[in-house]
């Protein structure tokens, strides 16, 4: 596909987006099924509820991280830098969408070392999909990807449904957790792995862990359906009956979490997709996650401002003060264990 062509999908992709009734799963990521039992004792300031993570061994001041979201061409650049400003000003952790347009062609997107100097002291990560990996300067590009901006880590998304019902979608994944592993031996960052919104399964996360792949971020169902949007820009009726009967599929977000958590007790594990609010974050953390990862509710904020971003999160971060303090929680590790409803716990 042409470069002119890649990028006017990805404007597509932020316009159907930000009309979020014809890109969100016809599932619920599962956050109602998950009650905190109220406590009307706290005996905390809730001033000083300490909500620090650590995502890399960078602290946070808050276990946040705003998901990748590439865009097309002409509105990538003002995005990157309100959410890398807002990040830095907040203290939270960001991902870039995929950096294949820019490394490929002249237009960068903003997603140059610039956006690091905006950022000194975030974690950034870069992004490449699985998918690209397997073309043959795949291990050349994951590196490029890092380099460009100074990143923490690389992401490597899985969209292995995006790509199938996508009219030009890469359909052929034999290969991928291989080439996967190859990328985790050669680059000097550490790699992270997602999937778009249909979920990461506790054996999918199992083999990524084996192959050597430090964070799992389960991108699951019930927030942006790539299968729906895909559906909505489909240029004929068979294609996107194809792509809409996928609409409510994928593993929900909440099931995901607690399975992997489950399964690997010890890795660096993030909850995103359908996260809502800091109430939803509060819940994700109890399940097992040690970061909440969120696009598409960051988007709107994105396309204003910085000022709009910081508002965007801080309203989150506050919501989740407020989870901890109405559960007795000090601090994350103490909302690890607060009380379900009798019925959930
Ligand atoms: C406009 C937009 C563009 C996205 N582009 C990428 C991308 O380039 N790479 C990637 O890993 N994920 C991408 N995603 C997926 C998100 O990172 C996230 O996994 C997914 O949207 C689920 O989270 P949400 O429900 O909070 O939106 C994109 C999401 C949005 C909304």
């Amino acid at each position: 596909m042409k470069n002119s062509d890649l990028s006017r999908r990805k404007d597509d992709h932020l316009d159907i987006v930000l009309d979020r009734y014809k890109a969100t799963s016809r599932i619920s990521a599962g956050w109602a099924q998950l009650q905190f039992e109220h406590c009307a004792l706290p005996e905390l300031d809730h001033g000083a509820i300490d909500l620090r993570a650590t995502l890399l061994g960078v602290e946070l001041q808050a276990p946040l991280l705003i998901s990748s979201m590439t865009g097309g061409a002409n509105r990538s650049e003002a995005i990157n830098r309100h959410l890398a400003e807002a990040a830095q000003e907040l203290g939270i952790a960001m991902g870039v969408g995929s950096q294949r347009v820019s490394l490929q062609t002249g237009n960068d997107q903003g997603l140059t070392r610039e956006l690091r100097r905006l950022a000194p002291d975030i974690v950034l990560l870069s992004n490449i999909g699985a998918a690209q990996l397997l073309e043959k300067d795949g291990l050349d590009l994951a590196r490029r990807a890092v380099d460009a901006l100074q990143a923490n880590g690389l992401i490597i998304h899985l969209n292995p449904l995006q790509e199938a019902v996508q009219a030009e979608g890469d359909r052929n994944w034999r290969g991928v957790l291989t080439q996967i592993a190859r990328v985790v031996d050669s680059l000097e960052v550490p790699v992270i792995v997602k999937e778009v919104g249909a979920g990461l399964s506790a054996s999918v996360a199992r083999s990524l862990a084996e192959a050597g792949v430090q964070v799992i971020d389960v991108a699951g169902a019930g927030g942006t359906s790539w299968a729906a949007v895909e559906g909505e820009r489909a240029a004929n009726t068979a294609d996107r009956a194809v792509a809409m009967a996928f609409s409510d599929w994928g593993i929900p977000t909440a099931s995901a979490v607690q399975a992997i958590r489950n399964a690997l007790p010890d890795v660096a594990l993030i909850a995103s997709g359908g996260v809502r609010d800091g109430v939803d974050a509060a819940k994700a953390i109890r399940l097992g996650a040690d970061i909440v990862g969120q696009a598409a509710g960051a988007l709107p904020g994105a396309t204003l401002s910085t000022e709009a971003v910081i508002e965007h999160f801080q309203i989150i971060i506050r919501q989740l003060r407020t989870a901890c303090f109405c559960t007795g929680s000090a601090n994350l590790a103490a909302l690890r264990h607060a009380p379900l409803l009798a019925s959930q716990a």
